[in-house]
């Protein structure tokens, strides 16, 4: 698919085929071989959520665009009550209740797992595998970014969303501030965003990527967030991944 239409609009949301997603391809491709930067953002999401506030209480957090992935859930486990994937592509949801029906857990989410538990530390003597309190608290919703309910939940998380699914600027700031007010005022987000991507193919599908830099990312947020901070991390110089050759990290507190 070309990114723009006859009159030379950028493409938005709408204009790509979310029900045509491999999801199992993608899950191959993303993280059939773990690549340290999944270590780190992992381990940075991790300590997010360990942290946030308020402390000890047990939270209502939600993930963003979660298609084939459990990492974000496992950074929320321990500290959640609650964890809703708020995805809107009917593969993704299919996919992700069934993998919560698996009684084996796959070596990528045992390896995956392993760098949240270390992540936490010994001292929250976290279980050997995590699928069953998955299980017991996940809830898989089909939702569009845009119509997520305001403040909401306690945190949120988000990896590779509202830059990845859409050419247009405006969508993307609009989905940014979607995800940002999806929690209450003082409530914690932690993002993932694709660096200097342009797009990315899934089993011979395109998908789209906005170009973005921390300060972009940092821009659009402030407006809903305070102590908000980008960062570029785990550079990569060379594409390891159809689309991916490094990852902007995003925190901040909902204002
Ligand atoms: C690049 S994938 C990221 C998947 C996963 N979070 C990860 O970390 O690998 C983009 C995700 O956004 C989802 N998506 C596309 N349009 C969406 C929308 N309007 N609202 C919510 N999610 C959407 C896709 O189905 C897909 O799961």
């Amino acid at each position: 698919m070309v990114d723009q239409d006859a009159s030379g609009d950028a493409n938005g949301n709408a204009d790509y085929q979310w029900a045509k997603f491999d999801s199992e391809a993608y899950f191959q491709q993303y993280y059939g071989e773990p690549h340290p930067d999944d270590d780190l953002v992992t381990r940075l999401a991790a300590k997010v959520l360990k942290n946030a506030g308020p402390p000890g209480a047990a939270l209502d957090v939600v993930d963003v665009g979660t298609g084939p992935n459990l990492i974000p859930f496992f950074c929320a486990l321990p500290r959640a009550r609650r964890l809703t994937a708020w995805e809107n592509a009917d593969p993704n949801i299919a996919w992700l209740r069934q993998e919560f029906e698996r009684d084996d857990m796959r070596p990528q989410w045992r390896h995956f797992w392993d760098v949240t538990r270390e992540a936490y530390g010994a001292e929250w003597s976290l279980p050997d595998n995590p699928i069953p309190a998955l299980r017991e608290k996940a809830v898989v919703t089909k939702g569009s970014i845009f119509d997520m309910p305001a403040r909401t939940w306690d945190a949120a998380t988000m990896f590779f969303c509202a830059e990845s699914i859409t050419k247009r600027q405006d969508e993307f700031e609009a989905a940014c501030m979607a995800f940002a007010r999806c929690v209450r005022v003082g409530g914690t987000l932690a993002a993932a965003f694709l660096a200097r991507s342009d797009g990315y193919v899934v089993a011979d599908q395109s998908f789209p990527a906005l170009k973005l830099s921390p300060e972009a990312i940092e821009d659009v947020f402030k407006a809903h967030a305070r102590d908000v901070r980008a960062e570029l991390i785990g550079i990569v110089d060379r594409e390891i991944r159809s689309g991916y050759t490094g990852c902007i990290f995003l925190t901040g507190t909902a204002r």
